[in-house]
């Protein structure tokens, strides 16, 4: 029986070794990777100035409806918890104000640049969740009228721990199965298309589309996506004819952006964002329909 114990305690003590060995290998294999420098992402020579009125409410509807800064950042943009995953982690999206524990003074205009379009934070590294490859396609005056009304922004005392992404987190991204940094994911140096002129267009659309995210959750081509973004989350539709929207009318549209209500009475679920979607001007929500109307039927990915 001491004999069996001794043998067990043995077991019990060579492998809570090899966990505790297991996660220090996580920890350094993913420590590199999170702590690459993204030297190649040169900082713009950008400088938006006061901004004028124009482009400042353009920044604050960006912020709110089109790109929605908001919703992770909080209505005043002085950051909030956005996930506590227990064992995979914790993020918190910054406090993006010049209060205390906020970001603002640390960034020049052509790093904050940098942080939107490239997913880049003021020292080089990569930022967890901000969705930049979805910002990589804005404008030049669109990221410029963002800042300059960011800077208008009154300051926001809060200070929030830092993210934090735990063994189980670090372990998935190391296997490829959690996308944590989205500056891995954009080709920093190609080239960016001019965007199209404002208007009820399928181009227009598609670029809201784009920089508003529809297209990062609902898959590029917006047949939708398999599995949901996190735990007990439900999948992104499929929003191409071959999906339930293909029967709806434009304004089965408006109305689902506008109350969170489908044709059928049912709730739209946490993550669509359709109460910040539904702030779009009726001529942008137009845009977005036709694009989606423009794109070919396609089956929903099964994984
Ligand atoms: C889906 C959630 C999400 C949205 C939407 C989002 N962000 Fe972020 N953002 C984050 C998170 C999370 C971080 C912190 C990442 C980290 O700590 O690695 C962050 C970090 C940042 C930073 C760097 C701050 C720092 O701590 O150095 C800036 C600047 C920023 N975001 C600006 C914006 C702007 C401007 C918008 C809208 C155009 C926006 N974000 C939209 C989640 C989001
Ligand atoms: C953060 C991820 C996310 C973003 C961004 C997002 N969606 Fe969604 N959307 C979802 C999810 C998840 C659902 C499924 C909700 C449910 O099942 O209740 C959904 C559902 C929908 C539906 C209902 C479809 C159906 O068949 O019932 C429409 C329409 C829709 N989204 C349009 C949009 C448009 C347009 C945009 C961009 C302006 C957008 N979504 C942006 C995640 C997102």
């Amino acid at each position: 029986m001491r004999k069996l114990l001794k043998w067990t305690g043995l077991s019990v003590g060579s492998l809570a070794l090899v966990v505790v060995l297991a996660v220090l290998v996580v920890y350094a294999a993913s420590e590199v990777r999170f702590r690459r420098a993204y030297d190649e992402v040169a900082v713009a020579p950008l400088r938006t100035g006061q901004g004028n009125p124009a482009a400042l409410e353009r920044g604050r509807h960006l912020a709110t409806a089109i790109a929605k800064c908001v919703d992770c950042h909080g209505a005043d943009l002085g950051g909030k918890l956005f996930m506590d995953a227990g064992p995979l982690g914790v993020v918190y999206a910054s406090n993006l104000t010049a209060g205390k524990g906020g970001v603002l003074a640390r960034y020049s205009d052509g790093q904050l640049e940098r942080a939107i379009r490239h997913g880049v934070d003021a020292d080089g590294h990569a930022l967890a969740i901000m969705p930049s490859a979805d910002y990589w396609a804005m404008g030049d005056a669109d990221v410029q009228a963002v800042i300059a009304y960011v800077r208008t922004l009154p300051p926001v005392d809060r200070e929030l721990p830092t993210t934090n992404v735990r063994a189980l987190g670090r372990a998935l991204y190391l296997a490829g199965k959690l996308p944590l940094f989205p500056a891995e994911h954009i080709t920093h140096g190609a080239p960016r298309a001019e965007p199209p002129a404002a208007g009820v267009t399928v181009e227009y659309g598609q670029y809201l589309a784009t920089i508003g995210g529809c297209r990062g959750c609902h898959g590029k081509d917006l047949n939708g996506a398999a599995e949901g973004e996190g735990p007990g989350m439900p999948p992104a539709a499929n929003l191409t004819a071959a999906g339930e929207v293909g029967k709806w009318t434009e304004q089965d549209f408006f109305n689902a952006l506008r109350t969170g209500k489908r044709p059928n009475g049912t709730a739209l679920r946490p993550p669509m964002p359709w109460a910040l979607s539904g702030l779009m001007t009726d001529d942008e929500m137009r845009a977005v329909w036709l694009y989606i109307r423009s794109v070919p039927a396609r089956p929903t990915p099964t994984e």
